[in-house]
């Protein structure tokens, strides 16, 4: 009897210990990921919030010709202006919203920043701050729910990005007059696949595509879903890498369209009359 009780204090002072933020024991380095990734999306916060609000303070539109520009960074693609707007309205504001929405509310980074920001958990096995779990059935979390949503949005901007990359083969973005490639042409059109990459990687895209049936034969489109649900689940496999890769690289297209527009660099080109 005594012996037993000597055995629940223990394990009472055992998970007393586990409750403190922090305590473990694992003996990797688990706090690597989650320093990671606040490094990383600490910086493309930052730099994309900066870039995005600057905006005509900042060109973002490179080789223009006729009022026309070859590249157009993709934090504006597609442009839009408004009339009447203040000059301090970025035309980034029309566009970002619906990326952004689509990222944060993604199930992998989610998981991310909920443990490198919230230290929800901080890692596996490692105890949090939090006294309880709530979930995400609370606002604001509960908007998290709205990912499908994002999704069917977001899907349309790769289409918007391919477009200005098909453009930018062109001198001063005028399909039909003097056609070439420059370093920015191929940088735009590698940053639509990989956003691309990302996009169709989405679980609720996945769940879009072939989602809802209990066996493909349900489907008057049997074949064609179970295809696309074999390709799309190759890039679901790998989006977390996806999503780092198309991230960082977004975001560096942006800066080297900036650069060149605003002749800090020079971009490499040949142009010829079609
Ligand atoms: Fe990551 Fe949908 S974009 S799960």
């Amino acid at each position: 009897m005594a012996q037993a009780a000597g055995t629940t204090r223990r394990v009472r002072n055992m998970e007393a210990i586990q409750r403190r933020y922090g305590q473990t024991h694992r003996q990797d380095r688990w706090w690597l990921e989650p320093l990671l990734i606040i490094v990383g999306l600490g910086a493309f916060g930052a730099y994309t919030t900066v870039s995005a609000f600057l905006g005509d303070y900042w060109p973002f539109e490179a080789g223009v010709v006729n009022g026309h520009a070859t590249y157009l960074s993709p934090y504006f693609e597609p442009l839009i202006r408004v009339q009447g707007l203040p000059e301090w309205f970025s035309p980034a504001i029309w566009i970002l919203w619906a990326p952004l929405s689509f990222r944060t509310s993604c199930y992998y980074y989610r998981r991310s920043y909920y443990r490198a920001f919230f230290r929800s958990p901080p890692g596996c096995a490692v105890a949090e701050p939090a006294k309880s779990y709530t979930g995400e059935k609370d606002f604001p979390l509960v908007l998290q729910n709205l990912h499908r949503y994002a999704m069917y949005v977001a899907i349309v901007f790769p289409i918007f990005l391919f477009y200005g990359a098909f453009k930018s083969f062109w001198l001063g973005g005028q399909v039909g007059g003097e056609v070439g490639i420059g370093v920015g042409s191929i940088i735009l059109t590698a940053n639509a696949v990989l956003l691309t990459l990302y996009t169709i990687g989405c679980h609720s895209f996945r769940h879009f595509v072939a989602g809802g049936l209990n066996r493909f034969t349900a489907s008057p489109f049997r074949m064609l879903r179970r295809r696309l649900w074999e390709i799309f689940t190759i890039a679901n496999e790998n989006h977390r890498k996806w999503a780092w890769i198309s991230m960082i690289f977004v975001g560096l297209t942006d800066l080297y369209v900036h650069l060149v527009a605003g002749g800090v660099i020079t971009d490499l080109n040949t142009w010829s009359q079609f």
